[in-house]
């Protein structure tokens, strides 16, 4: 393994262990309110806290931009920046609802190049470095060989707080109804894009995500054998927030299902 992979993965764990003791009293947690359904817990920045440490101790010139800190350093020597969602599906980790992961992507001049996704539930780890292939508890993984979406399971994430494009989300998403064996909204993106990597999903898409939500997963879908693109097949998607991925045979038909739906926004 990479060396800088070896110390997103501590940081991953880290944060995990941290995030699983505090889910065993969850009473106990005071969460705050940052916009509308937009919410935060002391463990989302304790769990960003511990991980930034880590990458200070090891990397202290490495650019990082995280959900709770914001971009704390433009991208350092090397060009390199670390993308951290500490706690992907704080909503479920309120409820106690068993999905929600640590996603570290780590880029290079905006290219990610390393990626973590760790669902400390699961303790199912999965990484990825560009040209390495993608593993899920060090065995390799890889897409669905699913070429058919009639034969489909498709994850995705429903508009909650930014409303712009939901008439189109919506027509899409009707259409997949129909036309998919089914559709999942597992509450976290990051493990929902992992879930493609191996998978267990044959697609996914979703509209306004941030890009500490899609870095590492993004990276592990294509190293895993699929692709990934906004909603024109462009590889635009950590700009735009909006991201179809699959199988190589999905991904197209999913980006053929979304295009009557593609305002000029979303063309854009
Ligand atoms: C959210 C989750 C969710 C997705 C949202 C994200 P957060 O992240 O990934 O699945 O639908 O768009 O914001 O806020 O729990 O880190
Ligand atoms: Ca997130
Ligand atoms: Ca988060």
């Amino acid at each position: 393994m990479h060396p800088i992979l070896n110390i997103a993965v501590k940081a991953a764990r880290r944060a995990g262990s941290i995030i699983n003791r505090a889910s065993l009293d969850l009473g106990q947690i005071k969460v705050n309110v940052k916009q509308q359904s937009d919410f935060v817990t002391e463990v989302d920045r304790a769990a960003e806290a511990a991980i930034i440490d880590i990458i200070r101790d090891a990397y202290p010139g490495h650019g990082i931009l995280a959900e709770e800190s914001g971009l704390l350093e433009a991208a350092g020597s090397g060009d390199i920046q670390w993308i951290i969602d500490p706690l992907d599906g704080t909503t479920n980790f309120i409820h106690g609802f068993p999905q929600y992961a640590v996603s570290i992507g780590i880029a290079q001049k905006g290219i990610v190049q390393h990626a973590v996704v760790y669902d400390p539930n699961r303790n199912e780890l999965f990484t990825a470095s560009k040209g390495g292939g993608a593993f899920l508890n060090e065995k390799r993984i890889r897409v669905s060989a699913c070429n058919k979406l009639a034969d489909a399971l498709i994850g995705t994430g429903f508009p909650y707080r930014m409303f712009d494009h939901i008439d189109a989300y919506l027509g899409l998403m009707k259409d997949m109804m129909q036309k998919t064996a089914g559709l999942r909204r597992p509450g976290a993106a990051s493990l929902d894009l992992a879930y493609v990597a191996c998978g267990r999903l044959d697609g996914f898409f979703e509209l306004g995500l941030a890009p500490w939500d899609m870095a590492a997963g993004s990276l592990l879908i294509t190293e895993a054998g699929g692709l990934c693109g906004d909603l024109t097949g462009e590889p635009n998607y950590l700009d735009t927030g909006n991201i179809i991925g699959g199988s190589p045979k999905v991904f197209g038909q999913l980006l053929q299902a979304a295009a009557p739906y593609l305002s000029a926004k979303l063309k854009a």
